[in-house]
Formats: structure tokens, sequence, C-alpha cells
């Protein structure tokens, strides 16, 4: 239980960030649904439906790529699915974080993680990080990615071998792992949603930081003590990862090229990568832009930012497969891994995954309706105007062609309308149709997103 005099803090804070906050401004004046519940708002409906999306798309369909929701106690926000207000949401320094992310990333992320820096510190660590993540860095991993699916294959043929009358087996928990594998060792923090999460996260939200702080450092509140050993965890993690990588590249020394390529190439992972060790002992290493330190407090950050978007990309593209209607494309692409698999055994040369149409179509579709990060909050950091591709009415009879946002402003990324924005992808947005990639269908404009335009 909370001390008495901690609660009448809270509550004032509380009742002053919502008085501040609902002053009417442009945004309360957008056409949306009508509210439904000021607890609530449109929260549950948005963030806790039967299926992501089962009142979104409604929505977006009835009042266009940007419409105003209401978040809980009666607060205005954006929902945005337009690509040109996205980028500047996007792409600008105008905006960060939303408040309820802004007030947990700290508690969950070591201070010099990237999630949890701003500013020039951001732009050098992400600068740094952006190494690890090239187009050339992802294609050096491949030795352990296929090291892993290796593993994984034998996991689930023996799965099937102990289970021949084809008993589900649930693949979450196993793609997670393998998930895991592919970066390096480490444990995961499990997502959790519910109406005491939503009512949560919009009250500590609207807490200032120093409150905040002083909350979760108290002793006895058992989640927070979780999350602060899962951050602690996840550091000794990366330092321990940092320490074997650098042993065993110092043992590599002096070994011959010939027996040391072989293994290590095996073994190179982002953290040999933004280490920078060298793959054989006799390729000369850079020097590393991330310090230890700086490395060590990026672990968090790729395990959940890393396991929890593959884990779910990978285990909806294989609910896809399995859906009776893509029965027909599950032996298209069943014949397509064989056919190449043939040509990979015959050749010396590195294998490149593009090549497979069928494949990279599964994963692009797949991606594209079931969005990993599908809503994404961030708060204008400074008053702006926000471009828009089509003009909006207001209730008032105004009409805009861009729309002043206040500093603090909640404006929602909604990835998964964007994903299904007919305006872009054709009237056939809602529809999982995997040709739109081999036929050249697919939209094909300014990229918004790094991969496919997604
Ligand atoms: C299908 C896979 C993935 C998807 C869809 C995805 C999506 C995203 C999205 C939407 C964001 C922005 C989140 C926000 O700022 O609110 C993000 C950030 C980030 N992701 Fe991923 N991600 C994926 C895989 C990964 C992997 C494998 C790693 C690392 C091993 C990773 C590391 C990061 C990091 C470090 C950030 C923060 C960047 C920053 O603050 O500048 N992601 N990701």
């Amino acid at each position: 239980m909370l001390p008495v005099s901690v609660s009448l803090v809270v509550s004032l804070c509380f009742c002053f960030h919502y008085f501040r906050l609902n002053q009417k401004s442009v945004v309360a004046l957008i056409p949306g649904p009508p509210s439904i519940s000021w607890i609530f708002g449109h929260m549950k409906h948005l963030l806790l439906p039967a299926n992501y999306g089962d009142f979104e798309y409604t929505w977006q369909k009835e009042y266009g790529p940007v419409y105003r929701l209401k978040g809980c106690f009666g607060e205005d926000r954006l929902m945005v699915s337009d690509p040109l207000p996205l980028h500047h949401v996007l792409n600008t320094n105008f905006f960060t974080h939303g408040p309820a992310l802004a007030q947990a990333i700290p508690l969950a992320f070591d201070a010099e993680a990237l999630v949890a820096s701003h500013g020039s510190r951001h732009k050098r660590l992400r600068a740094a990080t952006q190494v690890g993540f090239t187009a050339s860095a992802v294609r050096g991993y491949q030795p352990l990615f296929e090291h892993v699916a290796g593993r994984l294959t034998e996991q689930l043929e023996k799965i099937c071998a102990l289970n021949p009358n084809g008993t589900p087996t649930d693949m979450l928990p196993i793609i997670a792992e393998a998930s895991l594998n592919s970066m390096s060792q480490g444990r995961s923090l499990a997502a959790t949603a519910s109406p005491t999460h939503l009512l949560a996260s919009a009250i500590i939200s609207r807490l200032p930081h120093w409150l905040w702080r002083l909350l979760t450092n108290l002793p006895g509140i058992p989640d927070f003590d979780l999350i602060r050993k899962a951050k602690i965890f996840a550091k000794q993690v990366g330092w321990k990862a940092i320490r074997e990588k650098l042993a065993a590249a110092q043992a590599r020394k002096g070994v011959s090229e010939s027996t040391s390529s072989s293994e290590s190439e095996m073994q190179r992972d982002v953290f040999d990568l933004l280490l920078n060790i060298a793959p054989t002992s006799s390729t000369k290493p850079q020097k590393a832009v991330l310090t230890h330190e700086e490395l060590a407090s990026q672990t968090g950050t790729f395990f959940i930012a890393g396991e929890e978007t593959t884990t779910s990309a990978i285990v909806f593209a294989l609910l896809e497969l399995a859906k009776p209607e893509h029965l027909s494309f599950q032996d298209e692409l069943r014949a397509e891994v064989h056919h190449f698999a043939k040509i990979k055994s015959n050749s010396e040369a590195r294998f490149n995954y593009d090549n497979m149409p069928l494949l990279n179509a599964l994963i692009k579709e797949s991606l594209r309706l079931n969005t990993p990060g599908a809503a994404q909050e961030r708060a204008a950091i400074v008053d702006t105007l926000l471009p828009l591709t089509n003009p909006i009415r207001l209730s008032t009879g105004e009409v805009v062609h861009s729309i002043p946002i206040r500093k603090g402003q909640v404006v929602t990324v909604a990835a998964a309308s964007y994903h299904r924005n007919e305006a872009l992808w054709g009237d056939d947005a809602h529809e999982f149709r995997l040709s739109r990639w081999l036929d050249g269908t697919a939209f094909h404009g300014h990229a918004l997103g790094p991969y496919a335009n997604l």
C-alpha cells in the first residue's frame, strides 16, 4: 500500500496534468469516433480487441488516415496512418516517445541504452549501433542464423518424431528461444496488456519524472523490483558476452587462419560486430565506436526490441502458412526451399536469401498485415505543424491543410493502419495477397519504413 501522503501528491499531479492537457486545441476539433467511456476513452477498443484492428480499421475507413481518438481520462489523441505526417513525426526532432513509454524506459533500460538516450547522445549511439544492422552486417550474421535454424530444425524433427498423431505444438517459446539465440544468449521480459495496465500507464504518464522515480524506488513493490532485477540481469548478460567474445578473440591469436576462420565465422553475432572483433586471426580489427560499458548497456534493448518483434513476425508468418487457403502456397514454398537448398549445397559461395521470391513475399506480406509494433505513441516536444496529404474538415466546418500540434500532444503512429492505407496499397489492402510482392503491385512510393516500404 502507498502511504496516504504519496497518494495525495499523485492525485494532485494527475489533476494538474489533466486540466493542462485538456485545454481546447485544434486536435479536439478533428473528426473521430464518439467517446465511449471517459475513463478508458477508446484505448480498450484500440489496444485490447479480440483481434487487433477490430475497431481501428473501421475507424480508419470512416474517418480517413488522420483522426482524433480519446485516450484515458478524456485526453484527445491523433491516430495517423498518412505517410506525410508520419514522416514529420518519425523523421524530425519534434517528437519523442509517448509519455507512458518515456516513464517506463528509465525503469527498464540502462541510462546508457539507445532507447533511453536523447539528442546528440542518442544520435551518436544510434550511428554507432547502426554498424551492426547494415545490410552487409546482417549478411555477415548468416552463418550464425543458419546454425540456429539447423538446431531449430533438429528440435522440430524430434518433436514430430515424439508426436506421430500430430498434436498441435506451441511454436511461440521455440521461436522466441531461436530469436534470442540469433542475437546472443538472454532471457525475455514478456509484455502484458490488460484494462488495469491501460489505466496504470495513463496515470503514470501524467506524473512528473521525479515523483515516478520516487515511486519506483520505494521498497516492497514486486513489479518494480522484478523490472529492476531484469535491467541489472540484462547488463550482466551483456558484460558476460563481451568478456567471452574478447577471450575468444584473444585465444584465436596465433591460431592458423585455416583452422580458425570457419569456427569464428560461425560464432559471429551483433556483439562481435559492435566490439569490432576481427573475424579471423589474420584480419586487422578496427577501432570500436562503442565503449564496452556502452555496448553492455545496449543488451536489454537488443533483447527486448529484437526478440519480441522477430518472434511475433515469424510466428504470424507460420500461422498464415498453416491456414487452409495457403496450403498450396505452402507446397510451392517447400519446392522453392528444396530447389535453392540444392543450389546452396553445390556452391561454396554464401547463399543470398533475397533470391527466394516466395519466401520474401511471405515475410513481407506477413509483416504488412501482422505488424509488430502496430501502434506506437509519440509526443510533441515543441509546438509544431503536422502537414497532411489531404485536407481535413474540422467540426467547426473549417478546412485545414495542416494541424497545429501543441507541445505534449500524443500522436499514435498507426503502423498497422498505414500498412492497410488503401490509397497506398490498393482496394485489397486488407487482404493477405502474397502475389502483390511477386507481380509488382505492392506499394512502391517514398519509403517510410526501413524495409519494403513497411
Ligand atoms: C521484425 C523485426 C523487427 C521489427 C518489426 C522492429 C520494429 C521496430 C520499431 C517499430 C522500432 C521503433 C520503436 C519506437 O521507437 O517506438 C524499433 C526500434 C528499435 N529496434 Fe527494432 N524491430 C525488429 C527487430 C529488431 C532487432 C532484431 C533488433 C536488435 C537485435 C532491433 C533493435 C531495435 C533498437 C535498438 C531500436 C531502438 C532504436 C532507437 O531508439 O533509435 N529491432 N524496432
